[in-house]
């Protein structure tokens, strides 16, 4: 039987967060909808953000509002703070994304806290979650480089990974969010963070803005990820990150993997016609 390994689709937020024409509410839900046909178990689909900082985000609770909801697919949204976390409990996510940074400049850029201080705010939607059962995901960003305070020491990324893991996340997706890792750094990062965090809990979120993506995933498969984030049709960067260019395009991380041996349970075919949505809401 062919080894499993799950792509996490990001497309609907972190592909579209950084777009810079505004669109429809109507055309994230066709998008979604799509994507419900592909076979994902997950869905990353909103960000309770405040618009001043990420206004294309701005009608999450629409698109959650007006999505259908396929069986067996959990819709994930971001939570920054309390208020987040309320809103998208409000608007039914099935699970919230806490975002935390392995650097403190790009902290101080997209949360505008520092390391630890996002960490104790992260803590009370860890304890809210926890009450009602509601899975809570925890990214780390910059974990090779930050855009600007420059290489990150790996021994960061385990620590902050580490607190993430210790407050309940269930598992921590690992952010190359400028695209300069290569597969040497990636392998350096994760055999520090294997130490603090158990493999089987992490995943690997790769930018491809130097084409290093795929190679970056064959070194985390050499480490026993099995679990990565991509977006349909490579969309995405992030509005704090100068230099993020797109997510690693999921058809193309799907195909990889299966050359590879490995199943992921997506139809290609819905994949190829989500890619083509999902680029044509970037040229309109
Ligand atoms: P702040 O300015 O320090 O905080 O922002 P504030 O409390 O003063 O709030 C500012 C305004 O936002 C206020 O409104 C609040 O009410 C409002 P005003 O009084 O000025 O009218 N506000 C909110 N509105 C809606 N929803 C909320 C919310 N919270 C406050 N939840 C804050 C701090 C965290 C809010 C801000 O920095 C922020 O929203 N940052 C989000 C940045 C972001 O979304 N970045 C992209 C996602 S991370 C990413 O892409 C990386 C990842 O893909 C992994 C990787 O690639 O590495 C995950
Ligand atoms: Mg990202």
């Amino acid at each position: 039987m062919k080894e499993r390994v799950e792509i996490f689709e990001v497309g609907p937020r972190d592909g579209l967060q950084n777009e810079p024409r505004e669109i429809p509410v109507a055309e994230k839900i066709a998008l979604v909808d799509c994507l419900n046909r592909a076979g994902f178990n997950r869905i990353e689909v909103a960000s309770f953000v405040s618009p001043k900082w990420v206004p294309q985000m701005a009608g999450s609770g629409e698109v959650l509002a007006g999505i259908t909801r396929a069986e067996g697919v959990r819709y994930a949204a971001l939570a920054p703070n309390m208020r987040g976390y309320e809103d998208a409990l409000a608007a039914k996510a099935d699970e919230i994304a806490v975002f935390a940074s392995a650097s403190e400049g790009f902290s101080k850029a997209n949360i505008n806290v520092t390391i630890a201080e996002s960490i104790e705010r992260f803590v009370p939607i860890l304890e809210a979650a926890r009450h009602i059962d509601l899975p809570v995901r925890g990214y780390v960003s910059c974990v090779t480089d930050c855009p600007y305070d420059g290489p990150t020491p790996p021994e960061k990324v385990a620590e902050v990974a580490d607190a993430l893991f210790a407050h309940g996340c269930y598992e921590i997706s690992l952010g190359d969010t400028i695209g300069q890792g290569t597969p040497d750094k990636i392998a350096h990062m994760l055999l520090a963070v294997r130490e603090r965090v158990p493999v089987s809990r992490l995943a690997g979120h790769f930018h491809d803005t130097n084409g290093r993506a795929i190679d970056n995933i064959d070194a985390s498969l050499a480490l026993g990820v099995r679990v990565f984030d991509a977006a349909v049709g490579g969309l995405g960067g992030c509005p704090y990150a100068p230099g993020a260019a797109g997510n690693v395009a999921t058809e193309a991380v799907a195909e990889h993997l299966e050359r590879l041996g490995y199943e992921t349970g997506l139809d290609a075919s819905v994949l190829e016609q989500a890619a083509d949505m999902a680029r044509a809401m970037r040229a309109e």
